[in-house]
Parts: C-alpha cells; sequence; structure tokens
C-alpha cells in the first residue's frame, strides 16, 4: 500500500487522513473509523484496507 493511497473511492479518502484520525481521535475500532472519516460508510469495499492500516497504526503505539 502506498504511504498516501487513496483508499475509500466512494467518500474519497485517503489514507494519510485515515491515519491523522487514528491518532488524533485514539480510534480503536472499525467502527470508530466509518464514523470519524465516513470511510467505509457507503459500499463497504475498503474496509479490508481500513482494517491494515487500524492494525498496523495500533501495533505501532
Ligand atoms: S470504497 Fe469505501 S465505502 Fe466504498
Amino acid at each position: 500500500m502506498e504511504n498516501d493511497s487513496k483508499i475509500c473511492f466512494c467518500k474519497n479518502i485517503y489514507k494519510s487522513e485515515i491515519i491523522k484520525a487514528i491518532k488524533d481521535f485514539n480510534l480503536n475500532t472499525i467502527e470508530d473509523i466509518q464514523i470519524a472519516t465516513e470511510a467505509g460508510s457507503i459500499c463497504g469495499t475498503c474496509l479490508i484496507d481500513v482494517r491494515v492500516i487500524l492494525k498496523q497504526q495500533l501495533e505501532n503505539k
């Protein structure tokens, strides 16, 4: 995954925005990310990538 690739095509959300939201709001779940960024809130196709990003961020805490 590129460092700043577009993750959610429905909502036009980039990886950097998801990482920023995880850090800024101390998010721990996919649902938190959906609420904070709207990524994954339409078709759900991007949730696989969102999950990978969340896992990486939680491991790097
Ligand atoms: S690509 Fe993210 S909800 Fe559709």
